[in-house]
């Protein structure tokens, strides 16, 4: 970039006056769009799905904890636009990609949309501009994909345009975080560009934390995901030690927690979920594999977390089995099918891997989530379920009920009044000081 447009870029930012584009408007790109017209930018969104635009258009969102108010307020500041015209890239100043970082079937990284939105940036590149990756990848993803695209638009690093990386680190439905308090890490491509991603964000979050290089930014958002997937794979191995030995790892777990310095406690539970957690660890062993290095704790954290609704299953099975049924044929309510509590997102929930198993044992399964109406079709799994309503006559007449998810919107003790076996993976009644009956509750 000449110094005369870095500068022009440079005081766009400063004054609010430059319109922001973000692309891919889902559980990432949606709360920026809101943080960055708040601020006083104007944002341009962009998504591929026609639906989701006409659904922001008319002031509709299809995020729970995102509400239609915040779209109508951006509108009403005329702060905000929705388009699925890529070419209108081109009236942007600034551009940040949040698109998916799925797995593929066979658990390799798929970078097919940062791909494809690379080259939709390159087509309406015009010099100027600054190009910012948040999705979750692993290093070096923003150097091998991003730059060689531009580039490939006769566009020069650091003289037409500015690179860089940071990662999201949104926690969906928190009330105590929000994009303005969390600090963001950005990570340029060069220092130049990292100085002007930096900028950017100072607009619109309380703290930047200006890192040396994008792969040390991109590389950091994978770090903090392998470490709760680590952790979580740890309580949950303890878990099942624990069982064998008739302890309570929920016990044990609050005990070791009163500890005040080097321990943080961390919560078994039936699996990991989401698109973070149970995914991006995976695009570091991937990548690891290119250098001839393995990460097998990483690997060992997947497999021990992938194998929890294995375990939920057989604890259910066997607690049937006690009682003199068997799980086939045997009704069983889900409580909770989101990956997390609070949410409606179940993107690799364990709930749904939980009843694919049960299915498979040929149980009947029915489940209740007051966030989730109706399950739609994800990566592995396409069940057509319905939600079902929570009632006294439902749990009766469930032979067992396992608590996935444990929502805040659930009656509890009407659960634990009226289920005839209940398999509480989250200690939830104990959360919330519910008596449980020992003999038809079973902790997993
Ligand atoms: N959800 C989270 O809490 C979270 C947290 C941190 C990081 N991330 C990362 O952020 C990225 C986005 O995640 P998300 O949860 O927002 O996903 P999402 O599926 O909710 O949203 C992605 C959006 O991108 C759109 N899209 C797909 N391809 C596109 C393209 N070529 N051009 C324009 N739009 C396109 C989709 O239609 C969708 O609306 C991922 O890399 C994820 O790992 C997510």
């Amino acid at each position: 970039m000449s110094a005369v447009t870095g500068q022009r870029l440079e005081e766009k930012i400063r004054n609010k006056s430059a319109t922001v584009g973000i692309i891919g408007l889902g559980y990432v790109g949606l709360p920026l769009v809101a943080g960055f017209a708040r601020s006083g930018f104007s944002v341009l969104g962009f998504d591929i799905d026609p639906a989701k635009v006409a659904a922001l258009e008319a002031n509709r969102s299809y995020i729970a904890h995102f509400p239609d108010a915040v779209l109508e307020e951006l509108h009403r500041l005329r702060r905000f636009t929705a388009t699925s015209d890529f070419s209108r890239l081109e009236e942007t100043d600034a551009v940040i990609v949040c698109v998916p970082t799925p797995l593929t079937a066979h658990r390799e990284p798929d970078l097919s949309y940062v791909q494809s939105t690379a080259n939709q940036i390159a087509a309406a590149a015009r010099p100027g501009q600054l190009i910012v990756l948040e999705s979750s990848t692993y290093p070096g993803t923003t150097e091998d994909i991003l730059l060689p695209a531009l580039e490939g638009a006769g566009l020069t690093l650091d003289r037409d345009f500015y690179l860089a990386f940071s990662p999201e680190r949104e926690d969906p439905n928190n009330p105590n975080f929000t994009l303005q308090t969390i600090p963001k890490v950005v990570g340029g491509v060069t220092p130049r560009s990292g100085q002007m991603a930096a900028l950017l964000y100072a607009g619109v979050v309380r703290t930047v934390v200006p890192v040396a290089s994008a792969r040390v930014a991109e590389a950091s958002k994978l770090v903090e995901n392998i470490f709760r997937c680590v952790n979580i794979a740890l309580v949950n191995e303890l878990k099942i030690c624990f069982d064998k030995m008739g302890i309570d790892v929920w016990d044990v777990l609050e005990a070791a927690a009163t500890k005040p310095f080097g321990f943080m406690k961390f919560e078994p539970g039936p699996g990991l979920g989401g698109h973070c957690i149970p995914i991006d660890p995976f695009y570091l062993t991937w990548k690891a594999r290119e250098y001839g290095v393995a990460t097998r704790f990483i690997e060992l954290a997947g497999e021990i977390n992938a194998a929890m609704p294995e375990w939920v299953v057989h604890r259910l099975a066997d607690a049937l089995n006690t009682r003199g049924k068997n799980l086939k044929d045997s009704r069983i309510l889900i409580l909770g099918v989101a990956y997390k509590k609070n949410v409606d997102d179940i993107r690799e929930s364990p709930a749904l891997e939980i009843i694919q198993l049960l299915l498979a044992r040929g149980a009947q399964v029915a489940y209740h989530d007051p966030h989730v109406p109706r399950l739609r079709r994800v990566r592995r799994h396409d069940l057509a379920l319905a939600s079902q309503e929570l009632e006294e006559k439902t749990l009766a007449q469930s032979d067992a009920v396992i608590i996935v998810t444990d929502h805040d919107l659930v009656d509890y003790a009407l659960v634990a009044r009226h289920a005839r076996l209940l398999v509480d993976t989250r200690s939830a009644l104990r959360k919330r000081q519910i008596p449980a009956d020992p003999e038809r509750t079973v902790l997993s």
